[in-house]
């Protein structure tokens, strides 16, 4: 049995120890705001913070995260103490961020950790903190808005109504391999030997 402190309440599970902790949210305990995406560590879809920093859920084991505190975006306005919504959730909501959706969660749980380290980011900070999280639908533009938003700076303010861009120059870097900031074991989770739902 394995305990985490998972959206400031304590659960148990009695699943595999290299089980993803992604699969486990979603398959074991139906947290389906973190998403599947490359299962590899390289798309950011998946992001969770532990112990307040974003991490990979896809490629840590379940194991490794034992009597942690987990936070998923379903917990995001909880622990940022707000009514019903985080900053970041109302600044994505504010700019109208998402188009298909898919990578926003992992965006938004991205960003609050960002903010949490530096509350007041610049460009640069938010393009390298951010890279690691992939949108293919190209809603950087308003993702770097929304953050800066979210954290009293509306110097991007004309980002509200602007269209998704992809162009080369408004595109975030693409992203690295996976860095764990809590020293825990990376592995690839297309290895594990499991049936994960879709969305
Ligand atoms: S699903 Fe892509 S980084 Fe986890
Ligand atoms: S909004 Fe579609 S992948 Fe980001």
């Amino acid at each position: 049995m394995i305990k985490i402190i998972l959206n400031n309440k304590p659960v148990e599970l009695d699943v595999d120890p290299q089980m993803p902790l992604l699969y486990a949210l979603r398959d074991e305990l139906q947290l389906t705001g973190t998403k599947f995406g490359c299962g590899a560590g390289q798309c950011g879809a998946c992001t969770v913070h532990v112990n307040g920093k974003a991490m990979r859920s896809c490629v840590t084991p379940i194991s490794a995260i034992a009597e942690q505190a987990i936070t998923t975006i379903e917990g995001l306005a909880d622990k940022q103490g707000n009514l019903g919504e985080s900053a970041v959730q109302v600044a994505w909501r504010e700019f109208k961020v998402p188009q298909c959706g898919y990578c926003q969660s992992g965006q938004m749980m991205s960003a609050a950790a960002l903010l949490k380290a530096i509350p007041q980011p610049n460009d640069e900070q938010i393009i390298e903190h951010m890279q690691g999280n992939i949108c293919r639908c190209g809603t950087y533009k308003r993702i770097k808005a929304a953050i800066k938003s979210a954290a009293g700076n509306t110097t991007d303010l004309a980002a509200n109504n602007a269209s998704p861009n992809t162009s080369p120059a408004n595109t975030l870097p693409s992203n690295s391999l996976p860095t764990n900031n809590n020293g825990v074991e990376i592995f690839d989770a297309r290895k594990f030997t499991h049936d994960s739902k879709g969305a």
